[in-house]
């Protein structure tokens, strides 16, 4: 994944192999541990389904990373945009449905082999906002990417405003790094506050 208005922060190279094995693990992921329903690649023939769940403000507003304007077509592009990430083993993105098929939440996972880094963004659906799954999800996925995806650090990124987002970071053990711009694909910008954890103080904070 090419570098994002300054973060990772933190940065340190990592040899060779060990980027290439980060990147076989990317490649190879087909679920991660999620607070709600089940987790699986988005596909292609997702895209309106998933256009339907991004449309809603209390979704996409908080999140840069989105297409703008927000279509099917720009959500296709998104998937297939991810898909091809996944093959260099630098991102992949999940959709997570409830058993009646809805979809309940999505992870997107960024990944740079070459720090050993990565980010996670994401929303859940409304119905599921402030009710401690969205910790309890992040948890997990951040558990899951430091020891299955084997990554040493976790940059995170939230709007100053968004209240909840800071709340789980700051509750999870993530220190605060200061503050950014972060670029949507339309031009336009935003400030970012930046929040990293390494794995080591993940593992002494959350093992056992
Ligand atoms: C951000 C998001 C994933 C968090 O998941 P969630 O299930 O809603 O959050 P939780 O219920 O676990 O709450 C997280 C924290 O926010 C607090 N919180 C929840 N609702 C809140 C509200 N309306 N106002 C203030 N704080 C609130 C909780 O008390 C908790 O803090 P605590 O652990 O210190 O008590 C979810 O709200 C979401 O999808 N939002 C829209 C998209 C988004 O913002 N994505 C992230 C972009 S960085």
């Amino acid at each position: 994944m090419t570098e994002q208005g300054g973060i990772p922060i933190t940065r340190v190279v990592v040899p060779a192999e060990r980027a290439s094995r980060i990147r076989a693990k990317v490649r190879a992921a087909q679920s991660m541990p999620v607070g709600v329903g089940t987790a699986r690649v988005a596909k292609v023939e997702d895209a309106e389904l998933f256009h339907r769940f991004l449309s809603d403000p209390a979704v996409h507003t908080p999140i840069y990373t989105l297409p703008s304007p927000l279509t099917p077509a720009s959500v296709c592009e998104f998937i297939k945009k991810h898909l091809a990430e996944q093959q260099a083993g630098e991102g992949v993105l999940f959709l997570c449905f409830d058993d009646a098929g809805s979809i309940v939440s999505y992870n997107n996972i960024g990944v740079w082999p070459q720090w050993a880094a990565g980010k996670m963004g994401g929303a859940m659906h409304p119905e599921y906002q402030g009710g401690g799954s969205g910790t309890r999800g992040a948890a997990a996925g951040f558990g899951w990417m430091f020891e299955v995806l084997d990554l040493e650090v976790i940059c995170e990124t939230a709007a100053p405003d968004n209240v909840r987002s800071a709340h789980l970071l700051d509750r999870l053990g993530f220190d605060r790094m200061g503050q950014i711009t972060s670029y949507r694909d339309d031009g336009t910008s935003r400030p970012s506050l930046v929040w990293e954890m390494t794995r080591d103080a993940w593992r002494n904070r959350h093992s056992g």
